[in-house]
C-alpha cells in the first residue's frame, strides 16, 4: 500500500500532536511504502515572513526525524523541492468547479478567522489534490479536519479520469482512531487554539514548572479517586509502561496522595519518554549537512514518482505529445 501524508509547518508540535497522529503516522512507515512531506507551500497561504516560513520548514523536518521518521523506510521531502506538484495542480485546476471549492470548510473557517482571502488559500484543495494523486497514493493518514480535502481530492480525480480516461488512483482518507484525547494544562482537549498546550520539545525547565502548573481540582488529600477521569492521570498514561500505570492507578483508588506526586511522575516520565527524540533532534541539527542530504534523496526519490505521474496526466489531457 502507497501511503502519503502532509504536515504544514506551522507552530510547534504538543504532547496531543504526538499521541493522536505523528505516531501513527510514523508508524505506517513500517509495513507500507510511505511518502510523508512537509507542506510548506501550504504554508505560504498564511505565513507572510520568508525567514519564519524557513525556520518553521526546518523545525517541522527536524521534528519528524527526532521522532523516528526514518529516511531510510519512508520517503521525507518538502513539498517545494518537488515542483512536478505545482505543474499537476494547474492542469487540475481547470477541471474543478468553483462550488466544490466554496463549500470547503477550511477555506470558510480561515477567512471567519480574519485572514485574507487569497487565491491561495481557496484553491489550497487543488494543489492538496496534486499532492497526493502525484504519488499514486492509496491512503492518506489524516485527521478528522483534513478528510474533507481527501474528498474533494476524489471528486477532482474522478472527473479528470472520467474526462480524459483513467489516470489518477483514487486515494482513501485512513482517520486515525484517536488512541488518546491528550488533556491539557487546563485539563480541557490541549489545542494550540486553546493555549494550553505542552510542547515536546521546549526547554525542560520552563516545561516542568508547566506542567506543576497543570489545573486540578480541589478534592481532599484523603479522598480515594477514581483515576480513569482524572486528566493527570490520563497524561500519566501517555507516558508509563502499564506496571507503573497500575501502581497509580491502585494509588488514586487508595487515595491519601497529593496531584504534586503525579505531575512529578508526568514531569518524570515524559521527559524519560521524549529524552531520546531530544538527542536525535539535538544531534541533527548540528548537522544540518546530514539533514540537506536526507532532505535532498528524499526529492529525488518522490520526483521520480511524481515526474511519472504528471507525464501520465499531460499526455491524457493533451499538453504533451
Ligand atoms: P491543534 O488542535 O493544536 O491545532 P491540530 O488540529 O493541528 O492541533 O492537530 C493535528 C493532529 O493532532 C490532528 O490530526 C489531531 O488528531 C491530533 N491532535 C491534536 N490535539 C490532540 C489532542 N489533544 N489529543 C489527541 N490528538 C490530538
Ligand atoms: N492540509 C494538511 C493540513 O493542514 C496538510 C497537507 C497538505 C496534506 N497536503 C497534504 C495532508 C496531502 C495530507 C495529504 O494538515
Amino acid at each position: 500500500m502507497r501511503v502519503l501524508s502532509g504536515i504544514q509547518p506551522t507552530g510547534r508540535p504538543h504532547w496531543g500532536n504526538y499521541f493522536g497522529a505523528i505516531r501513527q503516522y510514523i508508524d505506517l512507515q513500517n509495513d507500507n511504502e510511505a511518502y510523508y512531506f512537509v507542506a510548506n507551500l501550504h504554508a505560504l497561504t498564511t505565513i507572510r515572513d520568508a525567514d519564519e516560513l524557513r525556520g518553521n520548514t526546518l523545525d517541522a523536518v527536524l521534528d519528524l526525524l527526532a521522532l523516528g521518521l526514518d529516511p531510510d523506510r519512508a520517503t521525507l521531502f518538502v513539498q517545494s523541492d518537488v515542483p512536478e506538484v505545482s505543474e499537476l495542480c494547474w492542469l487540475l485546476m481547470s477541471g474543478t468547479p468553483m462550488g466544490l471549492l466554496e463549500r470547503c470548510v477550511s477555506y470558510k473557517d480561515k477567512v471567519s478567522k480574519g485572514l485574507p482571502a487569497n487565491a491561495g488559500l481557496f484553491t489550497y484543495p487543488v494543489l492538496q489534490a496534486a499532492d497526493i494523486l502525484i504519488y499514486d497514493a492509496d491512503v492518506v493518514p489524516v485527521g478528522q479536519d483534513q478528510v474533507q480535502h481527501v474528498e474533494i481530492c476524489r471528486d477532482i480525480a474522478q472527473s479528470f479520469n472520467h474526462h480524459f480516461g483513467e489516470t489518477f488512483v483514487l486515494p482513501k482518507p485512513r482517520v486515525l482512531e484517536a488512541t488518546a484525547r491528550v488533556p491539557g494544562t487546563d485539563g480541557e482537549k490541549m489545542s494550540k487554539s486553546y493555549n494550553n498546550t505542552i510542547e515536546i520539545f521546549e526547554p525542560l525547565k520552563p516545561q516542568r514548572k508547566k506542567i506543576m502548573r497543570i489545573t486540578t481540582d480541589s478534592r481532599p488529600m484523603e479522598d480515594p479517586k477514581e483515576p480513569e477521569g482524572d486528566h493527570l492521570y490520563q497524561l500519566y498514561a501517555c507516558f508509563a509502561a502499564a506496571p507503573a500505570l497500575e501502581e497509580m492507578a491502585a494509588m488514586y483508588r487508595r487515595g491519601g496522595f497529593g496531584y504534586g506526586e503525579v505531575k512529578k511522575a508526568i514531569a518524570d516520565a515524559s521527559e524519560h519518554f521524549f529524552a531520546e527524540p531530544r538527542a536525535k533532534r539535538e544531534e541533527l541539527a548540528a548537522h544540518p549537512e546530514k539533514v540537506a542530504e536526507i532532505l535532498a534523496d528524499g526529492a529525488s526519490r518522490a520526483r521520480l514518482k511524481a515526474g511519472e505521474v504528471l507525464r501520465r496526466a499531460q499526455k491524457a489531457c493533451g499538453v504533451r505529445g
